[in-house]
């Protein structure tokens, strides 16, 4: 049987105003050029939609995972946008485009990818999980919620197709090393390492082998693209992306959707050096003003049929996340008081690519030993 490959391309070519939202024709732009695509069977179906800043293709297609066409084509789309951003003179036009040229795979070269291939059930929830001001680490707290934490997700105790279980393909995005993991058996050496989330990422969630899905196809798969490491110095954080597949052996929808309902602290925000909530919000308002922010996240749903998008159904445009976003902004509040003070402001670990530096340098000679 053929394979669906859902692949969420994104990048950021070019703010309006600032870093706050995506300009409309840069959509207008990807949504023309994907249609075309459609025609010529590149894709099977898209949407194209924005958090913040960050422009983001949702494409079905039966080509597999690192298809060369599905790539070429995203890479082009962002090429034209980028074109129209820099007419228009938007900010940071080009921002996400590291290289020049095309070489068979987005991969190093500034967009982020979230790619998955599996066989399409009877029935097929996914959800697109779209974050700005962010960094891939910004999904371990959610996504482990999602598959390992019983007081998330009710039906790891009474399904009896969840009780074995998942596992996590963890990554440490430092030393480009990767690790297999299974929960719940290993759950407190899982949290050990994705606690650590500037470093250790969850790239992907399989299920348990023997169950009601295959175990060699991913349920869940998140970016992990780390720009600042691909740039050699600060461009702009990676605002991460994922893709979950849900009900049916998967955690329910609202099991998926819970552990947004914590508005948790990630790094980013302004300028990608504080830390702040993530609110969960509606497209609409997936518009990062208040200090560049708050950090937010938006979730697309969709039913696949025969790799077609049905959808989207914009999942935090939900007065069920009101309380989820009021407390948010008081934790944005409360953070924003700190001012250049930790732990609002990034250690200095995590500020290696900003002036940091140069203010240490320019101060050497000037430190002198304490008696
Ligand atoms: P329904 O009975 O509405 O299909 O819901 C089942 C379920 O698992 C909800 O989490
Ligand atoms: P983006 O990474 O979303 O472009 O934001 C960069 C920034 O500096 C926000 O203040
Ligand atoms: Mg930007
Ligand atoms: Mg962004």
């Amino acid at each position: 049987m053929t394979k669906v490959t859902i692949s969420i391309i994104k990048a950021d070519v070019g703010g309006w105003p600032g870093h706050s939202t995506v300009h409309p024709r840069l959509m207008e732009i990807a949504r023309e050029m994907l249609s075309k695509a459609v025609k010529n069977a590149t894709i099977k179906d898209f949407h194209v939609t924005h958090c913040g800043d960050d422009l983001e293709l949702i494409m079905s297609h039966e080509k597999g995972d690192n298809n060369q066409h599905v790539h070429e084509l995203a890479w082009n789309v962002f090429k034209e946008a980028t074109k129209e951003a820099k007419s228009l003179k938007l900010y940071g036009a080009g921002q996400d485009m590291l290289s020049d040229a095309f070489s068979g795979n987005v991969r190093g070269l500034g967009p982020g990818i979230a790619e998955m291939t599996f066989t399409e059930r009877k029935a097929e929830p996914i959800i697109a999980f779209l974050m700005d001001k962010t960094e891939p680490g910004a999904f371990n707290l959610p996504i482990f919620k999602m598959f390992a934490d019983p007081f998330n997700t009710a039906g790891l105790v009474i399904d009896p197709n969840l009780h074995p279980g998942f596992r996590f393909e963890i990554w440490d995005i430092m030393e480009s090393k990767k690790v297999m993991m299974s929960s719940p058996e290993e759950m407190y050496d899982i949290l050990a390492l994705v606690g650590a989330k500037e470093r250790y990422v969850i790239k992907r969630i399989y299920p348990k082998k023997d169950g009601k899905l295959p175990a060699d196809e991913p349920v869940a798969v998140i970016s992990t693209e780390k720009l600042y490491k691909i740039a050699g110095e600060y461009v702009g954080k990676d605002d991460p992306v994922a893709t979950v597949r849900a009900q049916s052996g998967l955690p329910a929808l609202g099991e998926v959707l819970e552990p947004f309902a914590f508005p948790h602290l990630v790094s980013g925000w302004m300028r990608g050096s504080h830390n702040g909530p993530i609110m969960p919000v509606s497209v609409k308002n997936a518009m990062c003003t208040r200090f560049d922010g708050p950090p937010r996240v938006v979730g697309v749903g969709f039913q696949l049929s025969n790799a077609k998008l049905i959808g989207p159904v914009d999942l935090f445009d939900d007065p069920g996340f009101d309380y989820t976003r009021e407390k948010a902004q008081w934790v944005a509040d409360y953070m924003r008081r700190h001012g250049p003070f930790e732990p609002h402001r990034l250690p200095l670990a995590d500020m290696e690519y900003t002036t940091l530096p140069n203010v240490m340098k320019k101060l050497k000679d000037r430190f002198q030993k304490v008696e």
